[in-house]
């Protein structure tokens, strides 16, 4: 217990959404351990990068606009999925039971793992049936008193299928537990006298994959199908089925996972149809014991993915009570905001953007914040956090919080869950560590270390320090508005790492380069990996590691298809949309957090180009920077007319230097010689600074590094890198029509 809460951060909190427009309203759920109240103020975040070598922290206090106190209050947040079936507390069931299902077991856990539960721990009535270090487990109250518990002996084995039961027989004044491996081999039954004082009928919810008493949250960690109730003592439990298509005798209630699939209901085909709720998102379109390998989507073989895989980490919506609400003034520009949280000297800082009024730009320049990648990476433990590393957090004053020290508040698609399964599903309703400023993600020797949120605002304070107005919105909004949402301006920017895409979003992009739109990339390894969102399971992304790239986990076979929109999940270049189709470069290699530097090109003198590098000499570019210490680094794109670069794109710059970590990503390998493209690997390891003019009027700029934007403030933002972006702005700043005739 005081491990845990040794885990929770004194004064934290999440907004229910991460941008508004003017007129709408922010809800803040905050939750406080600490006696008296906390206040909070707006702000705006114009530079989020802590290093003293740098411009240093600029966040602008607004709390004369927005300043709230209130009081302290503890707001707890439990992990671990389970269903909920609320419409079973009504059931009579005082006779003759049997409880069956499914289950494939992923973790040996100490304490008990429930399989499917009715219990009232007020009463002490009710029944469960478990897994555990003694095999499978029974459960039965008694009233009062110490439960019946008896168990088969042994640990069943893990990733094995097996059909577990729990028989409550009154006649036989007894009650069995047991397994049978499918498909033969094992199979165990133990028996217990059932007292004459046994309460297994309780006024109690029914829970798959729990069991939840005050200090036992008995969580299971696997997957779970067809679980059923059935009013008999069954003699061949073994041998029991749920067909949604033959009649079960005496069957109470059976779910049939493979319905609803995209959805957190789960469906009952037994005469009561109780229906019931998950909670915690746990994995569905996961395959089932029935899985042939003949299907690989579970749309077109629903009864072969009839399982649920429960993780006793998993979490969805922390589902924490309102603190307050911000609403927006009418007047406030659009950009990064941030409420502050303060109080007995602990300070929390939830970022959201402002978004222009709808329809009404303030600014020919656009910014996406690459929100689905900050939740993609959302409570990122990386492990890293030595000693050293927290030196520098204290000496920078940057953000204390790592997830690395917390695992209460769930992990990220690049972590893994308890059991070992990849995490697919990453939720932004709970607090996200990762999502600060002055969070550094690498104790970077040659910078900063920052990624994604705190990394964009190089890019921000950019804008600012050259005056340059800009408007802010989402990846979320761009996903519902598509390119209506981009086309009113002449330029839109991207952050650092626009890694993750929706379909819709994608599309954006695409029509919005189509109708004349001029794309500034400023990142690299951008629109690489298929996410899937849902409106029946709100502020969830969904990833499925399929197959290829830089991947931090694998997803298992025969679950490469999202649950929430039943679309092939994975990599966008293996959904035939490469990213160089989009931004003329795409993900080629990857090293440690490490920056070199780019080298200019012959394309840097076509004379269609040449305005890119006006004014730079250097035959070097971004050889500085305060990531990894140089503007190319970390992940490389580069241009690729069999991927799909546009014809006619110009590489004006290509990096080069770069360390002994970098290596070709594996989608681009044959063998430890042999490329795709036909090139030596080591050719690939390069980013291409690359300039498309696209048959519609548009016009599209690639730096294809992540570490760029870290280099624009060098020497009071005087360089090279601060030049090329500013060239390139004001040429896509330019009404359309002069871009058309100089095409
Ligand atoms: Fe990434």
């Amino acid at each position: 217990m005081a491990g845990r809460l040794a885990a929770v951060i004194p004064l934290t909190g999440y907004t229910d959404r991460l941008s508004a427009v003017p007129g709408e309203r922010i809800a803040f759920k905050v939750s406080s351990t600490l006696a008296g109240p906390y206040r909070a103020g707006l702000a705006r975040v114009v530079h989020a990068d802590p290093n003293p070598a740098g411009p240093g922290v600029r966040i602008e206090d607004l709390s004369h606009r927005f300043s709230i106190e209130r009081p302290s209050r503890v707001q707890p947040l439990h992990l671990g999925s389970y269903a909920h079936i609320d419409a079973a507390a009504t059931l009579r069931l005082a006779g003759p039971l049997t409880v069956s299902a499914l289950v494939w077991p992923t973790l040996a856990a100490g304490r008990e793992q429930c399989v499917i539960s009715r219990w009232d721990e007020t009463a002490r009535e009710g029944w469960a049936l478990s897994i555990g270090s003694r095999g499978v487990i029974g459960r039965i109250g008694v009233g009062g008193g110490e439960a019946l518990t008896f168990a088969t002996g042994r640990a069943i084995a893990l990733r094995t299928w097996y059909r577990v039961w729990l028989v409550i027989d009154p006649a036989a004044e007894a009650a069995r537990v047991g397994y049978a491996a499918l498909g033969g081999g094992a199979r165990e039954e133990s028996s217990a006298p059932l007292p004459a004082a046994a309460h297994a009928d309780a006024v109690a919810p029914l829970i798959v994959g729990a069991r939840l008493a005050p200090g036992a949250r008995e969580l299971f960690n696997g997957k779970i199908e067809d679980p059923q109730l059935l009013a008999l003592a069954s003699h061949a439990p073994e041998a029991l089925v749920l067909d949604p298509l033959l009649p079960v005798p005496g069957l109470v209630a059976g779910w049939d996972f493979s319905q609803h699939i995209d959805r957190l209901d789960i469906v009952d085909i037994g005469p009561h149809r109780l229906g019931g709720r998950l909670v915690n998102l746990p994995t569905r379109a996961v395959t089932g014991a029935r899985w042939t390998g003949r299907e690989m989507c579970w749309r077109h073989a629903p009864r072969e993915y009839a399982a649920i895989h429960f993780h006793d980490d998993d979490i969805h919506d922390a589902g924490w009570a309102t603190d307050f609400e911000f609403t927006v003034p009418e007047d406030l520009p659009s950009g990064a905001y941030l409420m502050r949280l303060q109080a007995e000297g602990h300070v929390d800082e939830l970022p959201f953007y402002v978004r222009p009024p709808l329809g009404r730009p303030r600014a020919d320049v656009l910014f996406v914040a690459s929100t689905y990648t900050y939740q993609a990476y959302a409570n990122h433990a990386r492990g890293n956090t030595d000693d050293a590393f927290r030196a520098r957090i204290a000496a920078w004053g940057a953000t204390p919080h790592n997830p690395d020290d917390h695992p209460d508040y769930g992990r990220s698609t690049y972590n893994r869950h308890r059991d070992g399964s990849g995490i697919c599903y990453s939720s932004r309703l709970r607090p996200v560590l990762t999502f600060r400023p002055r969070y550094l993600t690498f104790l970077d020797e040659r910078g900063s270390g920052l990624r994604h949120y705190s990394a964009d605002t190089h890019l921000l304070d950019w804008l600012e320090a050259h005056a340059i107005a800009c408007d802010v919105v989402t990846d979320e909004d761009v996903d519902a508005e598509g390119a209506r949402l981009l086309a009113p301006y002449r330029t839109v920017l991207t952050g650092s790492h626009p890694e993750y895409h929706t379909e819709r979003s994608l599309d954006a992009y695409a029509d919005y380069l189509r109708d004349g739109g001029r794309l500034v990339y400023l990142g690299g390894n951008g629109f690489y990996w298929r996410i899937a969102t849902s409106d029946a399971v709100p502020g969830v992304i969904e990833v499925r590691r399929a197959e290829g790239g830089i991947r931090a986990w694998e997803a298992r076979v025969g679950e490469y298809y999202h649950a929430l929109d039943g679309a092939y999940g994975g990599l966008w270049r293996r959904n035939g949309r490469p990213p160089q189709q989009i931004v003329g470069v795409g993900f080629s290699a990857q090293g440690l957090f490490e920056g070199s530097s780019y080298r200019r090109q012959p394309g840097a003198d076509d004379p269609r180009a040449a305005w890119i590098l006006a004014g730079v000499d250097d035959a070097i570019i971004g050889d500085f920077g305060l990531s990894g210490g140089g503007a190319a680094g970390f992940e490389l794109d580069r241009a690729d007319p069999a991927l799909g670069t546009p014809a006619g794109a110009i590489v004006v710059a290509s990096s080069e230097g770069h360390g002994p970590s970098f290596v070709v990503v594996p989608e681009e390998l044959l063998s430890h010689l042999a490329t795709v493209s036909g090139e030596r690997p080591a050719r690939l390891l390069r980013a291409d600074i690359t300039y498309a003019e696209l048959p519609g009027g548009g016009a599209v700029f690639s730096v294809g590094s992540i570490t760029f934007c870290g280099s624009l403030s060098h020497n009071h933002y005087d360089n090279n890198v601060s030049r090329i972006l500013k060239n390139v702005l004001d040429r896509f700043r330019q009404p359309r029509q002069r871009t058309a005739l100089l095409g």
